[in-house]
């Protein structure tokens, strides 16, 4: 049954329930769990898995001493912030860790006092459901393409990719070594090397990589990891390399807002458009429009 089919028998069966009934019935509708198990899939059991295994080789925070530049700009952020790997730790077990006293989702704004102020939080992976929009929602069918991650980092979007789309390779480039061994270590254990490979190298020395492309992924790969004329350098570099018409782009943030504050001379308009996304979408009970909304696509001109 398609979806317009599927409306209909569920309004023809809205029309017969009592009135009296109606408004409990709609409520349920809206607040239920119930459905998740209709959409969760073999292959999210698989995610999660691969999310265990990691989460054992990681600490809490999901960075790595070797991250030694990225945790020095992060303690510059002037708003307090706690950092957890979205891919690793989903709302829920967060909530768990809260209510067992190891995490919290409040600082004290007055040293001493009972005024509580909500923690920023970042992610430096995407979550299970936004890599489940990204390959259900955003992307066209990647049947035979090359998608690229750039900084894979803990192989999220690969592994995602490997699972709920069927491009022909997922490439993922990590500058970081120990990141790639992690993401080595499960494309052994799940047996996913016919399909993925992991490149430990800037992604700045890869243009025929980025040239071969059909999709390229960049989720705040430069923000917290380089120093702003590396920022402007790399995307200069990616500008210049991803070139192929109708290359998908995907970004986090905006492409605009990666930009405004650097200096590349990148003339966005005469680069690529953006494609309008539909973020009202539901991919079970942790689905939140606001995380997802973060996510754009820009094909090349
Ligand atoms: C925010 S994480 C992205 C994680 C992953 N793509 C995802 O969406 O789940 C950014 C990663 O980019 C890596 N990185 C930063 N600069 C890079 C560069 N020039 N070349 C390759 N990787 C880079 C960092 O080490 C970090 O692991």
């Amino acid at each position: 049954m398609d979806f317009p089919v599927a409306k209909c028998a569920v309004l023809s069966l809205l029309g017969k329930v009592s009135p009296r009934e109606l408004p409990k019935l709609i409520q349920w509708l809206k607040t239920t769990n119930d459905f998740d198990e209709l959409v969760w899939e073999n292959n999210d059991v698989i995610l999660q898995n691969i999310a265990e295994d990691l989460r054992s080789c990681m600490p809490m925070d999901g960075m790595l001493d070797s991250e030694h530049r990225a945790i020095e700009k992060m303690q510059q952020n002037p708003v307090p912030t706690i950092h957890v790997d979205a891919f690793l730790y989903c709302d829920d077990f967060v909530d768990t860790l809260c209510e067992e006293g190891k995490m919290s989702r409040h600082y004290c704004a007055t040293c001493g006092s009972h005024q509580i102020a909500p923690l920023e939080f970042l992610s430096h992976s995407f979550s299970r459901v936004e890599l489940k929009f990204l390959y259900q929602h955003v992307l066209p069918d990647l049947t035979g393409k090359i998608l690229i991650d750039t900084g894979s980092r803990l192989g999220a979007v690969l592994f995602g990719g490997y699972l709920y789309s069927s491009a022909a390779q997922l490439q993922g480039v990590e500058i970081n070594a120990e990141f790639c061994r992690l993401q080595e270590m499960i494309l052994r254990k799940y047996h996913f090397a016919d399909r993925i490979q992991v490149i430990h190298a800037d992604v700045c020395t890869q243009a025929s990589l980025l040239q071969a492309a059909d999709v390229i992924v960049l989720n705040n790969v430069f923000e917290y990891f380089l120093e702003e004329t590396e920022q402007s350098r790399a995307w200069i570099y990616i500008s210049n390399n991803v070139r192929k018409k109708g290359t998908f782009l995907v970004t986090v943030p905006s492409l605009e807002e990666s930009l405004h504050s650097l200096q590349t001379g990148i003339d966005l308009s005469q680069w690529v458009k953006e494609v309008q996304l539909d973020y009202n979408v539901y991919i079970g009970k942790e689905t939140d429009e606001e995380s997802l909304s973060h996510i754009h696509l820009y094909q090349v001109l």
